[in-house]
C-alpha cells in the first residue's frame, strides 16, 4: 500500500529532516501541496521548495497544485524536479491541454476533483491521466475531517478503469486517519496521501503501521 505523506503538516523549517523521517518509516512519495491564495484561501509551497527538497529524498515528489491557471506554473515544478504534477479541473478553462503539457514535460499527469465535482467532469480525460486524485476533504488546509460522500467517486473511477481498460492510478487526500483508510482501500484507491495524521503523531513509525494494518482489520 502506498503511503504519501504531506509534508503541509511538516515542521517548515526542518523541511529535510522531515522529509528524511518520513522516508525512513515507509513513505512512498512525497506530496507536496501548492496553494496560491487564489484556488483556495491559503498560500503554501511553490517551485524552489520541491527544488530544494529534491536532492534530499529518492522518493517521488508527488506535486499537488492547488493554483488558478496552472498552466502558468508547470514548467516550473517540472523543472524543479517534480515526478508527478496533478492539477484541479476546477481551475484550469483547458484541462486536456494542461494535462498534455505536463506529459510533454515528462512528468506523469494527475486530474484533481474537489468534493463537489462529479466523475462526469473527469470522463473525457480519464485516457489521458497517469493518476485520478479525489480529494477527501476541500482543498486548503490539513486536519479537516473526511467527507464520506467522496467514497462513491472512488468506486466509480475503479469501475471505470476496469471496464475501459484505463491504467491510471487512484488517489486519495483528506482526513486519511486508520478509521477512514479502509474505506477508501475497498472502493479502489492505491496512493493514501497523509498530512497530519503522520507528521501530527508522536511515533511515526507506528502512524504508518497503523495506517497499514487498518486495511487488513
Ligand atoms: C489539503 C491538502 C492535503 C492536506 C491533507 O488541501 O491537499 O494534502 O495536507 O492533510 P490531512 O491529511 O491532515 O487531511
Ligand atoms: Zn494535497
Amino acid at each position: 500500500m502506498l503511503i504519501a505523506p504531506s509534508i503541509l503538516s511538516a515542521d517548515f523549517a526542518n523541511l529535510e529532516r522531515d522529509v528524511k523521517r518520513a522516508e525512513e518509516a515507509g513513505a512512498k512519495y512525497i506530496h507536496i501541496d501548492a496553494m496560491d491564495g487564489n484556488f483556495v484561501n491559503n498560500l503554501t509551497l511553490g517551485p524552489n521548495v520541491v527544488q530544494a527538497i529534491r536532492p534530499h529524498t529518492k522518493l517521488p515528489l508527488d506535486c499537488h497544485l492547488m493554483v488558478e491557471d496552472p498552466e502558468k506554473l508547470i514548467p516550473s515544478f517540472a523543472k524543479a524536479g517534480a515526478d508527478i504534477i496533478s492539477i484541479h479541473v476546477e481551475a484550469t478553462k483547458h484541462i486536456h491541454g494542461a494535462l498534455q503539457m505536463i506529459r510533454n514535460e515528462d512528468v506523469a499527469a494527475g486530474v484533481v476533483i474537489n468534493p463537489g465535482t462529479p466523475v462526469e467532469a473527469i470522463k473525457a480525460v480519464l485516457g489521458d491521466v497517469d493518476l485520478v486524485l479525489v480529494m477527501t476533504v476541500n482543498p486548503g488546509f490539513g486536519g479537516q475531517s473526511f467527507i464520506e460522500s467522496t467514497v462513491s467517486k472512488i468506486s466509480e473511477l475503479n469501475r471505470l478503469r476496469e471496464e475501459k481498460g484505463y491504467d491510471f492510478l487512484i488517489e486519495v487526500d483528506g482526513g486519511i486517519t486508520d478509521k477512514t483508510i479502509k474505506r477508501c482501500y475497498q472502493a479502489g484507491a492505491d496512493i493514501f496521501v497523509a498530512g497530519s495524521y503522520i507528521y501530527g503523531a508522536k511515533d511515526m513509525e507506528r502512524a504508518f503501521q497503523k495506517l497499514k494494518g487498518a486495511i487488513s482489520n
